[in-house]
């Protein structure tokens, strides 16, 4: 199967976030947009208003990295997310978030963090469109890789689970090829793609993940 890339926004320049969407989306199949409310994660970053200022013709994955994600669902969807990712940690009534999602017309995902195993969303599988497996704490972007996580992706598809499994935080080119030949199918990276100097270097780097 085809490998997705999704760029993540939160190491672009948030002065020119479209132009740099518009400069990547040729060669990139959706981008990732990273949202901290400084409880869940110790960061903040943006909100719905900017979510609905992007403006691009591939779909946004909204990773939620907010307690009470119930509460601001709603907004996110009418900025325009086609997929809402949630952090099981969050959420109270976990099932109850994600078909509150679906209900509102966008795709439900899920995400853990590294010390959350997989058992604990065993029983939303059926429901989700992606679960996202952290790879790093969520927080910042240009972390290193954990290892470890690796197998969580093996133990996704022993469950069954046919969805997207998404791959964020410290993605390289190294560690690409690690989660691809595991089974990922959506790889999110940040701060490998945006640090190169120029476009060129950046469409370069995000050819080294596939
Ligand atoms: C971290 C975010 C990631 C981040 C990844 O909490 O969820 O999406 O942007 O950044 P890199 O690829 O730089 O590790
Ligand atoms: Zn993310």
């Amino acid at each position: 199967m085809k490998v997705q890339i999704a760029p993540s926004i939160l190491s672009a320049d948030f002065g020119k976030l479209n132009e740099e969407m518009a400069e990547l989306e040729p060669f990139c199949e959706l981008f990732h947009v990273d949202v901290m409310d400084g409880h869940f994660v110790p960061n903040i970053t943006i909100g719905a208003p900017v979510v609905s200022c992007l403006n691009t013709r591939l779909p946004l994955d909204v990773h939620l990295m907010i307690e009470n994600p119930e509460k601001y669902v709603e907004d996110f969807v009418k900025a325009g997310s086609d997929r809402i990712i949630v952090h099981s940690e969050a959420c109270k009534d976990l099932r109850g978030v994600l078909q509150l999602i679906a209900k509102l017309g966008a795709k439900p995902a899920v995400s853990i963090k590294p010390k959350t195993p997989v058992s604990d969303i065993a029983d939303v599988l059926d429901i989700v469109d992606e679960v996202l497996v952290m790879t790093v704490e969520p927080g910042f972007g240009g972390q290193s890789f954990m290892p470890d996580m690796v197998a969580k992706i093996g133990e996704l598809k022993a469950l069954g689970f046919k969805g997207d499994i998404g791959i964020d935080g410290g993605v390289n080119a190294e560690t690409a090829k690690v989660c691809r030949d595991a089974g990922a199918t959506v790889l999110v990276a940040g701060n490998y793609i945006f640090a190169a100097d120029d476009l060129d270097g950046r469409i370069e780097r995000i050819k080294s993940l596939r």
